[in-house]
């Protein structure tokens, strides 16, 4: 018998993982909580637990290099005298200037121009250099007023009206003293270098007929030429929907759990909110319920990262959906190339942990002039739009081999899911069956 001991390596629970220790000593040593940008982590399903059918014998697929594929969308078709018409259905969300540096709104407005869709400004106003870089510029009203202007509200093309983000409905965001410089503070009416809370709520309402009053007061002020978005953060999907439309919004805008966020409590981003998959359905479902499919159009974010993404929201029903992490990725983010400087930061290119620090090496979540100069807004806008022609790109090939002349006639039909819960949340039949969780027998 040989007497050398037997080795058992330690086990890690999965309760108390590395995560969760690491963070208990961190709470203990400091006393305050965690802040940090981008959606949650963890994983919770998605449209990856989705498929495609494809077509094979019953449906027949459209040939890629002859048969035309449509992706233009029209914004605002309800009341709007002026609706937006965008040639590919992703948009880009709203980031504020204060959050990303004046180089990365304009790189944003020249990708989202060059490939004919809309960007978004964001808390904290509007800047000429994204109006004069976005064709299609939409205005966000939000809770905090925060850079407010009614002059920009004429300028833009539409207007959201924020009640909620995917990443902390029910919460306001953080803007740290460190990004609040002179012209940061100025459009904000805030004074330098001090943390500022947005608020969680509109100051003036406190609920749905408040929002009507609040839409008609928007008509009235653009003269009823611009759409009225109103977003939500991913919640009650079904209800929030129907009261958005009953307040006489032209485009409701969805935004799930795993939607990026410039910062906010770690512990907000995790456990607050619907992933998308679970909510693009019950929208969907309030739609037509008002017999307003279509007519109201549906715009879907959180964790769209690719043109299968696109697809597959199209598929349950929204007409375009919108980008915000994966955008700040397309124009040059949390680069490899910049691994020491975000070394030196306490994080790794691709873990997203800087976005509220202001010490973007990369020069887009900075407010420092130095690091800002460091991404060039016409380069990064070329980055932008090359991404946005591949998300297109993709949605068209998923399309055609569904059989598809264009990318809004995809349809829940075309999906399958690998996962009983995805089933159940989606609303289509779990893979190799014609089983829908909660509606239909196996
Ligand atoms: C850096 C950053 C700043 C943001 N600022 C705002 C904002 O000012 N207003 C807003 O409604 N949403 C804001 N968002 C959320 C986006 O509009 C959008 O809902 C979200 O990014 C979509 O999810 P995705 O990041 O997974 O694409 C921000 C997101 C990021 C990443």
């Amino acid at each position: 018998m040989s007497s050398t001991p037997f080795y058992t390596p330690p086990r890690w629970s999965a309760t108390f993982d590395p995560h969760s220790v690491a963070e208990i000593h961190r709470a203990a040593q400091t006393g305050i909580y965690d802040i940090r940008g981008a959606g949650a982590k963890r994983k919770v399903p998605h449209f990856d637990d989705l498929l495609f059918l494809g077509a094979s014998i019953s449906r027949y697929p459209l040939e890629g290099y002859r048969e035309k594929c449509g992706t233009d969308v029209v914004l605002g078709t309800r009341f709007a005298k002026k609706p937006i018409q965008l040639k590919i259905p992703v948009t880009i969300a709203g980031m504020s200037f204060g959050a990303l540096s004046g180089n990365a709104k304009e790189a944003l407005g020249r990708g989202a121009t060059q490939m004919g869709t809309s960007t978004t400004t964001g808390d904290g106003g509007m800047t000429p250099e994204e109006r004069i870089s976005s064709k299609t510029l939409v205005y966000q009203l939000l809770p905090s007023r925060y850079g407010m202007n009614p002059d920009d509200l004429r300028k833009a093309d539409a207007i959201e009206v924020v009640v909620g983000q995917g990443a902390k409905p029910g919460g306001g965001g953080m803007l740290l003293g460190q990004k609040i410089t002179e012209r940061v503070a100025k459009m904000r009416t805030l004074p330098v270098g001090i943390d500022q809370r947005s608020a969680c709520r509109h100051p003036d309402w406190t609920g749905p007929d408040d929002l009507t009053i609040k839409i008609q007061e928007l008509r009235e002020i653009t003269d009823w030429e611009k759409p009225i978005y109103v977003k939500v953060g991913a919640t009650r999907p079904y209800f929030d929907t129907a009261l958005a439309v009953k307040s006489g919004a032209d485009v409701v805008v969805l935004d799930g759990m795993q939607g990026g966020t410039a910062a906010t409590q770690d512990v907000f981003i995790e456990h607050v909110g619907l992933p998308i998959l679970a909510a693009i359905r019950p929208a969907v479902q309030a739609l037509q319920d008002l017999d307003m499919h279509r007519k109201v159009q549906l715009i879907v974010s959180g964790g769209i990262r690719n043109g299968a993404d696109v697809a597959k929201a199209l598929a349950l029903g929204a007409d375009a959906v919108a980008i915000g992490t994966a955008a700040l990725i397309a124009l040059g983010d949390n680069d490899p190339h910049w691994e020491d400087e975000y070394k030196k930061l306490g994080t790794t290119a691709g873990c997203y942990d800087d976005w509220h620090e202001g010490r973007d090496p990369a020069g887009i979540t900075t407010q420092d002039p130095e690091l800002a100069k460091r991404l060039d807004p016409v380069k990064a806008g070329k980055r932008l739009a090359n991404y946005l022609a591949v998300l297109t790109m993709e949605t068209q090939i998923i399309a055609r081999a569904c059989g598809k002349s264009h990318v809004h006639n995809l349809e829940p039909d075309d999906l399958v899911a690998l996962t009983v819960e995805a089933a159940a949340m989606a609303g289509v039949p779990l893979a190799g069956t014609n089983w829908i969780p909660g509606k239909s027998g196996m």
